[in-house]
């Protein structure tokens, strides 16, 4: 069985943090949410994957992924000239995929434990497809199922705005070789994107069998900011690597679980797990809270940082002042002037500048 994820798109949800970097390469606990995917492959015995990428950020992409040596697997990149939608994305990739089963993943997304037993119980099975659903308050916003008794699909509808269920469609798909004429069935929805709800509704009504799974444990589809803070609170909450290899001095204070990376300093903080600090971090006279991602080399002074992610080479410099909620991306230099404690929200894209006076 082959594997595809989807790491291409136009992420505008998330501008203007994708004006500059790939969605799937926004860090979940200093790690590349796309990294979390690549592992659920390789968990689930895949060893051959293919990842579409969009002209613009296909080439971060692949130099930050490689081709699979770190996780001795096999990744090749396939672009897809524009985002034309999800099963449009699978037919650019027939040639990748030929006529083998595979596992589709949405590579903005973060599922526990979920692909390996799918893989064993699709490749066990009769099905043409075999989707993961979970319930959701807020069904509207996804594809979702409508199944019956036996837990097979009667029908899918994207973004309906009356949902026959609470089940959406979670971002782990598999198919067999019939999703690929089902594609060539279908035409381009409302919004002009070849929908995969639409190309296994089709499967649905040309008498394939598609069957389902209702996932129990988390999914999390880091669409916007604040999924992104969420993924980033469950996956800090899970954490199990907690150690310190930086160097604290006497006035700071430590609780809870907290990863602090090679070359990193602290003084005169405190700092409340769970958290991860990066390495070659400079943190001084500051407070961290929990849920909080600190990235490689960045620098943090008299300032407050709770339930954040702060990426690489940040720099929060004399702020006197409360960072929470927020996203901040690379290289971004934040320094204030004026000391009346306020507290801050925020989403600054890559190579930011700002003066709080
Ligand atoms: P979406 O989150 O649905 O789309 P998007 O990434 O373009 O974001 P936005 O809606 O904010 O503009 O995509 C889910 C995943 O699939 C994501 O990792 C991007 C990827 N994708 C493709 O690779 N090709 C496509 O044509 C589309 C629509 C998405």
């Amino acid at each position: 069985m082959k594997g595809l994820i989807l790491s291409g798109g136009k992420g505008t949800r998330m501008r203007p943090i994708t004006h500059t970097a790939a969605k799937q390469l926004l860090p979940v606990a200093n790690k590349p949410i796309l990294f979390y995917g690549i592992e659920a492959m390789k968990a689930a015995g895949i060893s051959e994957l293919g990842i579409i990428v969009s002209p613009e950020t296909g080439a971060d992409v692949e130099s930050t992924v490689g081709h699979g040596e770190r996780w001795d697997i096999h990744i090749e990149y396939i672009q897809q000239d524009e985002p034309l939608g999800l099963a449009h994305a699978v037919k650019t990739a027939h040639s990748f995929l030929g006529d083998e089963p595979f596992v589709m993943y949405l590579g903005d997304n973060l599922i526990k434990d979920a692909v390996a037993p799918l893989v064993e119980r699709f490749a066990n099975s009769k099905a043409d497809a075999f989707i993961l659903l979970k319930e959701v308050p807020n069904p509207s916003s996804f594809g979702v199922a409508h199944l019956n008794s036996d837990g097979r699909i009667i029908c899918l509808e994207e973004k309906p705005a009356h949902p026959k269920s609470n089940l959406a469609l979670v971002g782990v798909y598999l198919f067999n070789k019939n999703i690929h004429k089902a594609i060539d069935e279908i035409k381009p929805s409302k919004r002009g994107e070849l929908e995969i709800t639409d190309a296994i509704q089709r499967l649905v009504d040309t008498k394939h069998h598609v069957d389902s799974h209702i996932l129990t444990s988390w999914w999390l589809d880091t669409g916007k900011k604040d999924d992104m803070l969420e993924a980033n609170r469950v996956v800090l909450d899970e954490m199990t690597d907690v150690s310190n290899h930086g160097v604290i001095d006497s006035n700071t204070r430590i609780s809870g679980r907290v990863h602090i990376g090679h070359g990193t300093k602290i003084s005169g903080c405190t700092v409340r797990g769970p958290a991860v600090i990066g390495e070659n971090c400079t943190l001084e006279h500051s407070y961290v809270g929990p849920f909080t991602s600190i990235g490689d080399g960045a620098y943090v002074s008299y300032a407050e940082i709770e339930h954040s992610i702060l990426r690489e080479n940040c720099r929060i410099l004399d702020f006197h002042g409360r960072v929470e909620d927020s996203l901040i991306g690379v290289n971004v230099e934040l320094t204030r002037s004026n000391r009346k404690p306020i507290a801050y929200r925020l989403m600054l894209g890559d190579d930011s500048k700002v003066e709080v006076v």
